[in-house]
Order: structure tokens, then C-alpha cells, then sequence
């Protein structure tokens, strides 16, 4: 089979990634890189020999039959545009964008053109999350109570989009993804202590008509790296750690167990401290899963994964968590936008 024509737009500190894992792909070749930056297009000439490096946005699509998008987000919408009137599939990287009017544009023009979008919701095709959802569709993990994740560390400190839009999609996409639904009520709680209007420190809660809760920490500020999903379930609770090197997945078979005999009385309840496994998951990077399964999708072998509907759902979360944060924190709801 003839391998894809991929350009990758955006050659920055993840597009490169892009780039490398889309070079090592036996199904796709980089057809063209494109950046606005010289000394990105420089390195990109150097590392990259005999592959189209231009600032032109044109003469990259051109050559493509298939476009990454992997600029600041702000961008994301006139690019991933242009690829869509060329009928180019295109996956745009996360945030798919900063609003849900330009989120949705991009979806109806996508719709109105058949021409399929794949949303880089990157950890949805992290082996533990899949494994993760598999547990959860399973019922594995018994009711699923509540969930919360971690994501901090120091840097990199964005300019143009606060911790809750460079890092929420991530988590948001992953509730999404193993809790089968969408929050009805958001709320957000976050300061901004390095630039105005900036927020470098981001708390967020996500409440689900099933009665499920989801929070999410995200900070650049922080002394700590941590990447970290914890899910409680009735039967059990489980942590990814995307820290550690091995052994990422956690599932403890603890919980608190009522008899059915004793009714609600509280003295009746009791904790079961059981056993902790840690399930053989296979490795494998994500972003080469993804862009593998983009291949097929450009192709016209799969469905995406994650849909243009997906990226308007999740930046709708983000848009709701902002308009929660400037009101201090207050509970928003995500059919009306009303305080609740
Ligand atoms: N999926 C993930 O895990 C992940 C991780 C990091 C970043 N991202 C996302 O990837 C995107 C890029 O992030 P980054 O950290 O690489 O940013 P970056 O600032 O390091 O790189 C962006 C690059 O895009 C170039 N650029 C800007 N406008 C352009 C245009 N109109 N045409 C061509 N090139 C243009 C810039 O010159 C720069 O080299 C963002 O949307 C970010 O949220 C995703």
C-alpha cells in the first residue's frame, strides 16, 4: 500500500513529535512541514532531509493528502479550515479551539464537506485508558462513585491559554471517554499569580446526571510532576499513574460494603481492604496510535475516534469552567449557562 501524504503544520515542541512519530510510520510520509518560526524550519531542514520545509501554509497543502494541525490553539480554526476546503482530512491537535463558535464551524464545515476531523485527545488512546474503559464497560469497578485527576507541574507557562485550556483537555476527554456521558453542571475555581488574567493554578469539578463526580487539578506552578487518574468505584478503585515507567495501572479491591440485611444504618457499613493488582498493559505510545488511526480514518478505513463533536463537547466544558472561574467558582449550569 502507498503511504499517506501527511503535513504536519506547527512544528513547535509537540508538532515535532508529530513529525518523528509520522516519519517512523510504516503507512504515512511527512509530505511537508510547515512553520512560521525560521529556526524551527532550520532544524526541521536539517533533521528532515529532502522533505518540503516551508512557511508557506499553501504550498504544505498542497502536497498533503492528509494535514496535522499543531500550532497554538488560537490558530487552530483558519488551518484546520483551509485543510477541510481542500477536502484534506485533518486531525487538530487539543484545544480543537478556544470557543465553541469556532469549534463548531469547524465541525459543520467538516460535516458539510465529508471530510473527516480526528480531535488530538491524545490520552483516549493511551493503553491504559483504553484498558481502563474496558474495566468500567465490564463493570469491573462496580457504580463508579467519583473520579479525580492530577496534572501539575513547573512550566511551561502559556502566554495565551491559562492551565485550564492547555490541560484540560486532556482529562476532560478522558472523563468523557470511560464515563460515557457529558457533565451537566461545571465549575471551576483557579488564580492566576504570574500573568494577568492568566490562571497558572486551575480546580475543577464536573458533576454527571448518573450522580457521578469528576475533578480535575491542573497547575504549571507546582513543585511536583504528576499525571495521575484515580476512579472509586462500589467494587473497586483504581489509579493510573502515567508517572511511573511500568506498572501504571493500580486496581485495589477496597471499598465500603453494606450487608443488604442492615438497611442504611451507618454502624452497619464496613470497609474492605483487599487485594492490589496491577494488570499487565501492554506499552505502546499513544501519539502513534493516534496517528496511525488517523491514517485509516484519512483513508476512510475507520470512523474517528474522536470526533469534531467530541472537540465542540469538550471546548463547551471549557467554555462553561471559564465562565465559572471569572464568576469565583460558582456551579454552571451546561444547558442553560446559568448559575445553579
Ligand atoms: N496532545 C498533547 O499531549 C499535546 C502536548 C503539548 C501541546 N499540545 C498542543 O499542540 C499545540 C502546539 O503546542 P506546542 O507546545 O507545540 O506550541 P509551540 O508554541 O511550542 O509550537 C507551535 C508552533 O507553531 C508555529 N506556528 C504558529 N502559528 C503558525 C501558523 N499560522 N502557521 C504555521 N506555523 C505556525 C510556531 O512557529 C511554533 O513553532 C497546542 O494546541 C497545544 O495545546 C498537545
Amino acid at each position: 500500500m502507498t503511504r499517506l501524504k501527511v503535513a504536519v503544520i506547527g512544528a513547535g515542541n509537540w508538532g515535532r513529535n508529530h513529525v518523528r512519530s509520522l516519519a517512523a510510520l510504516p503507512e504515512a510520509d511527512v509530505a511537508a512541514v510547515c512553520d512560521l518560526d525560521q529556526s524551527v524550519r532550520e532544524a526541521m531542514a536539517r533533521q528532515y532531509p529532502g522533505t518540503l520545509v516551508t512557511d508557506s501554509v499553501d504550498k504544505a497543502l498542497e502536497a498533503a493528502e492528509a494535514v496535522v494541525v499543531a500550532t497554538p490553539a488560537v490558530e487552530h480554526p483558519k488551518l484546520a479550515s483551509a485543510a477541510i476546503e481542500r477536502g484534506l482530512p485533518v486531525l487538530v491537535e487539543k484545544p480543537f479551539a478556544l470557543s465553541v463558535k469556532e469549534a463548531t464551524q469547524m465541525a459543520e464545515l467538516g460535516a458539510s464537506r465529508g471530510v473527516p476531523i480526528l480531535v488530538g485527545h491524545l490520552l483516549v488512546f493511551h493503553p491504559v485508558v483504553e484498558r481502563l474503559k474496558a474495566m468500567i464497560g465490564a463493570g469491573d469497578l462496580g457504580q463508579i462513585y467519583y473520579l479525580y485527576s492530577q496534572r501539575v507541574n513547573l512550566g511551561q507557562v502559556r502566554p495565551d491559554e491559562n492551565a485550564l485550556w492547555s490541560f484540560g483537555p486532556h482529562d476532560v476527554s478522558v472523563a468523557l471517554e470511560l464515563l460515557g456521558q457529558a457533565p451537566t453542571k461545571v465549575a471551576a475555581h483557579g488564580k492566576s499569580y504570574l500573568q494577568p488574567g492568566v490562571e497558572d493554578v486551575v480546580f475543577m469539578t464536573m458533576e454527571f446526571a448518573s450522580g457521578v463526580m469528576a475533578h480535575v487539578q491542573m497547575s504549571w506552578l507546582d513543585p511536583h510532576k504528576e499525571r495521575r487518574l484515580t476512579v472509586v468505584g462500589s467494587s473497586k478503585m483504581v489509579v493510573f499513574d502515567d508517572m511511573q515507567a511500568r506498572e501504571k495501572l493500580k486496581v485495589y479491591d477496597k471499598g465500603v460494603d453494606r450487608p443488604p440485611e442492615y438497611g442504611s444504618y451507618g454502624e452497619s457499613l464496613t470497609v474492605r481492604q483487599g487485594d492490589i493488582s496491577i494488570p499487565l498493559v501492554p506499552g505502546g505510545e499513544p501519539l502513534k496510535a493516534e496517528l496511525r488511526h488517523f491514517v485509516r480514518v484519512a483513508r476512510g478505513e475507520e470512523e474517528p475516534r474522536q470526533t469534531a463533536e467530541d472537540g465542540v463537547t469538550v471546548v463547551r466544558i471549557l467554555e462553561a469552567a471559564t465562565e465559572s472561574l471569572s464568576r469565583g467558582g460558582t456551579l454552571v449550569d451546561m444547558t442553560t449557562g446559568a448559575e445553579v
